[in-house]
C-alpha cells in the first residue's frame, strides 16, 4: 500500500529521476551538465524554498513527491537556498565545460528574468506548491490526489487563505483545474523556453482555501 512520508536526503537521485521523466531535461537540453543543473534547480532549489516535503512510497519505491513553501517542517538544508544557493548555481554554470560564455550569460539572464516575473505574479500568495510529480507508470491511481489533499490540509491548519502554483504548458495543469484551481496569470519565461527547448509559456494557478 502506498504511504506518504517526509523526503530524505537519500531520495534525491530518485526524485531527480521523477522530475526528469516529467519534464525531459535529458531529452530537451543537449549539454549533460546543464541538464543535471536543471534537475538540481528543480529538486534542490524547490526544497530550499519548502517547509513541506513529502514523498509517496510503495514497496520501498518512491512514486511521487510534493513540496510546498508553507508547511510545518524546518526549511530543508538542500544547499540551494538564498544568496549562497544562487551563487552555487552561478558557479556551476560558469564551470560548465564546452559551453560558450555567451550561452552561459543567456542562462543566467533567463534564470533572473524568470525569478523577477514569477515574484510579481505570485505576490498575492501565502502558500505555494513548489514541486509536484508522480511516476508516469503510477499515474491515475490517486497518488497525486493524496499528496495534494495532505498539502491542502496542512495549509488550512496553518491558516493559509490561498495556494499558488506555477506551471508550464508541458505540465499536467488540467489536474489543477480538476481540483478547483483557477488560472490567474500567464507569463513568457525564457527559462522555461531553455528548459523545454520549446515554448516559454508559463501559467500561475491559485486555489482559495
Ligand atoms: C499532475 C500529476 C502529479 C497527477 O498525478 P496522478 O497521481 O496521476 O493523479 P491522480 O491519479 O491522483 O488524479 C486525481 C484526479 O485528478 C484527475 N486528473 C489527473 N490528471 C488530470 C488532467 N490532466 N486533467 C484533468 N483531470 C486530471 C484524475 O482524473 C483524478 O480525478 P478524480 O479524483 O475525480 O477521479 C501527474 O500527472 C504528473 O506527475 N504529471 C507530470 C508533472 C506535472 O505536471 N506536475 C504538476 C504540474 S507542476
Amino acid at each position: 500500500m502506498a504511504t506518504l512520508r517526509d523526503y530524505r536526503r537519500d531520495d534525491l537521485v530518485r526524485c531527480r529521476e521523477l522530475i526528469n521523466q516529467a519534464w525531459d531535461f535529458d531529452g530537451n537540453i543537449s549539454h549533460p551538465e546543464i541538464a543535471a543543473l536543471a534537475k538540481d534547480i528543480y529538486v534542490n532549489g524547490s526544497l530550499a524554498e519548502s517547509r513541506h516535503y513529502r514523498v509517496v512510497e510503495d514497496d520501498g519505491v518512491v512514486l511521487g513527491l510534493l513540496f510546498g513553501a508553507a508547511g510545518d517542517g524546518d526549511k530543508f538544508p538542500s544547499g540551494y537556498g538564498g544568496v549562497l544557493g544562487s551563487l552555487r548555481v552561478l558557479v556551476r554554470l560558469l564551470r560548465v565545460r564546452g559551453l560558450a560564455l555567451r550561452e552561459k550569460r543567456r542562462w543566467i539572464a533567463a534564470i533572473n528574468a524568470h525569478e523577477v516575473t514569477r515574484v510579481k505574479v505570485t505576490r498575492r500568495s501565502d502558500a505555494e506548491l513548489t514541486l509536484f510529480a508522480v511516476d508516469e507508470a503510477a499515474r491515475g491511481r490517486g497518488l497525486g490526489r493524496q499528496l495534494l489533499a495532505e498539502y491542502l490540509d496542512v495549509c488550512r491548519s496553518l491558516g493559509k487563505n490561498r495556494i499558488t502554483v506555477e506551471t508550464d504548458v508541458y505540465s499536467n495543469f488540467g489536474f489543477y483545474e480538476h481540483h478547483g484551481f483557477v488560472r490567474v496569470g500567464e507569463f513568457d519565461s525564457p527559462l522555461t523556453e531553455l528548459f523545454s527547448g520549446g515554448s516559454g509559456e508559463t501559467y500561475v494557478y491559485e486555489l482559495e482555501l
